[in-house]
């Protein structure tokens, strides 16, 4: 093997005339004659070598014959490129190697798609070959992007005086939100560990044992469905302090998040992320995770459908329900087969009715359903809702939850139809103040809204058994541009609290003592006050990356059926196994 001297991202002009040695990959290969170009290639970079005939004639037949991909290593001189041959847009562009050793380590096969072009392939295709696929100077990026953001968090943590502690990947199955992925017990006939969901349990009896600033980042694991920013496996920066208020992790989360931005992307945020409370973000932004980089806040329409004809609203408000609005640029844009398909879109993923809508047409609100308002209503309608000429107003009235959902939805869509948010911006914030807990129509109970753990809002504690809908949890999360970024919360560090938050949450004392009696044991000796939260480290690695899928930037993800095309994974175990795991297949009678 030939030793490297530097890499194929190190030589520039100052490089010129020294012998060097080079190891690398076949990226490009040009053959001119007597001249034989090749771009070497490794992490660092490209660089362009030379062979000359003159090299001697074995060598030379073999170089026309090396294919993309193969791995080689050579040494060479480096001598300057013709001035018209000179590339600027790379640091290795001004200098070529004149090759006059030459080792093949290994030949490739033809490379299944062009690892210069990672769009010359379907994504399954190059998930496939996912090695492959990680040679691309995209994800090779990536995958530093992630490098540098892991060892910004460790360094910043470790400044802080947290202790990075590893808890278990077996635990016990305990509910957390999500479907846990199980795992039989071969020694143990009919039991099974679960993947951790998060280490909250764990974290929270570290509290206990005195690591009063703990941190981790680490693997969790929740069956659920999977979308562009969720994966089976993910990993969280999970963080539990002792003797702290909301404002104290709201402190350390925000710095945090200001160091890796900072170290990552050179980016400055603002020393304090607004703070928005859950009521408000929902009725202006109709999401819990709004993205504030534009405006297009949600409109009341209550008060103006009241004074109206159109009856299907105004029985929706006399049941309860909610009438809101989004006032829209570029009216004209909009034609019946456009409102068709938003409409088709909010119906069939957020459950809306319909989408109402008016446009303002030279100063007059028409169309739609503007027949059903009176002239003065609608004149109201304009100036309350400063709307200009060529405006459209979309309107969805439904049951709370579902107008919230199909206009946050909407405002997104129409934000990227109306190129509305700018790409360069960030916008975090914190949103707090959560319910502690929302009602289940299916199961006819309350609900954790983050965890059975999260402490209720002191000041709230006299409405927990009258109306618990309306307390408040010392819950927060942290958004950037539209994407929960991570979420924690003051727990409940008093038995007798935790025991009445049960209760709310119909949870037995049997089944608390079956789930969490190691926690609620573990609470007996000392339980200091404590919180804490955790970040999804592969969402912030996909924004800082400047990507809309976290699949970038995971080495080997799985896709959204949680399968892993390289591997074939998950797949059949052999009969032995199953029966050492005391487990049998039951086949469906299609299989
Ligand atoms: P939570 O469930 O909100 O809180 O998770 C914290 C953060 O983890 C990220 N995340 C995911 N990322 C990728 N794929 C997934 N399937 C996925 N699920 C969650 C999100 C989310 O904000 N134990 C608590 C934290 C605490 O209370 O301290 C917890 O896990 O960015």
């Amino acid at each position: 093997m030939i030793k490297r001297t530097h890499t194929c991202g190190d030589l520039c002009a100052k490089n010129i005339e020294e012998t060097v040695s080079l190891n690398g990959w076949i990226s490009k290969s040009r053959d001119l004659g007597g001249l034989h170009f090749i771009d070497l290639r490794d992490r660092y970079g490209k660089t362009q070598i030379v062979f000359n005939e003159d090299i001697n004639k074995e060598t030379f037949d073999r170089v026309k014959k090396l294919g993309l991909e193969d791995v080689i290593g050579i040494t060479g001189k480096v001598v300057s490129r013709p001035d018209d041959a000179v590339n600027k847009n790379i640091p290795t562009g001004e200098i070529d190697v004149e090759v006059t050793k030459l080792s093949i380590y290994n030949e490739s096969a033809p490379p299944p798609f062009d690892i210069n072009d990672r769009n010359s392939a379907s994504e399954d295709h190059r998930l496939k070959y996912r090695y492959l696929e990680l040679r691309t100077r995209e994800l090779q990026h990536n995958m530093l992007i992630r490098h540098k953001a892991a060892i910004a968090t460790r360094n910043f943590m470790n400044d802080q005086k947290f202790v990075e502690i590893e808890t278990p990947v077996l635990m016990k199955s305990t509910p957390e939100g999500a479907r846990d992925f199980l795992v039989p017990s071969r020694l143990h006939k009919g039991r099974f560990y679960a993947l951790p969901q998060s280490p909250q349990t764990y974290k929270q009896l570290l509290m206990v044992s005195g690591f009063d600033k703990y941190f981790q980042i680490v693997k969790c694991f929740r069956d659920e469905d999977f979308r562009a920013d969720r994966q089976p496996e993910f990993t969280q920066i999970d963080i539990e302090m002792s003797f702290v208020n909301q404002d104290d992790i709201i402190n350390l989360g925000t710095n945090l998040t200001r160091h890796i931005w900072r170290i990552v992307n050179d980016v400055d945020l603002p020393e304090e992320f607004p703070i928005l409370n859950y009521h408000d973000a929902i009725e202006r932004y109709g999401s819990d995770k709004p993205d504030i980089r534009f405006d297009m806040e949600l409109q009341e329409m209550a008060g103006f459908v009241e004074q109206s004809d159109f009856n299907a609203f105004k029985s929706v408000l006399e049941s309860g329900g909610r009438v809101k609005g989004l006032v829209c640029p570029n009216a004209s844009t909009y034609s019946r087969k456009v409102i068709d398909e938003l409409t088709d879109y909010l119906k069939k993923y957020y459950g809306a009715k319909g989408l109402a809508w008016m446009k303002c047409v030279d100063g007059k609100l028409d169309g739609g359903i503007g027949k059903f308002f009176p002239e003065s209503v609608k004149n109201d309608i304009i100036s309350q809702l400063s709307i200009e000429d060529d405006s459209v107003i979309f309107m969805v009235g439904d049951a709370a939850k579902t107008v919230f959902a199909a206009l946050g939805a909407l405002r997104i869509e129409l934000a990227k139809r109306e190129s509305l948010i700018d790409s360069n911006k960030w916008a975090p914030l914190w949103v707090v103040d959560f319910p502690l807990v929302e009602w289940n129509e299916d199961k006819n109970r309350w609900d954790a809204l983050h965890h059975p753990f999260t402490s209720p809002n002191l000041e709230d504690l006299d409405k927990l058994d009258s109306e618990p809908g309306t307390v408040r949890s010392f819950g927060y999360d942290v958004i950037m541009n539209g994407y929960e970024l991570g979420g924690g919360s003051i727990r409940i560090h008093n038995r007798d609290l935790q025991a009445r938050i049960f209760k709310l949450l119909g949870i037995s004392d049997e089944d608390a003592q079956e789930k969490f009696g190691f926690l609620m044991d573990a609470f007996k000796y000392g339980a200091p006050p404590h919180g804490g939260m955790a970040f999804g480290f592969d969402r912030i690695v996909m924004l800082l990356a400047g990507s809309n899928q976290i699949r970038d930037v995971i080495a080997f993800p799985k896709t959204t059926s949680a399968l892993s095309l390289m591997d074939n994974s998950p797949s059949l175990v052999s009969e032995e196994q199953l029966e050492e795991l005391h487990l049998e297949v039951i086949q469906d009678s299609e299989d």
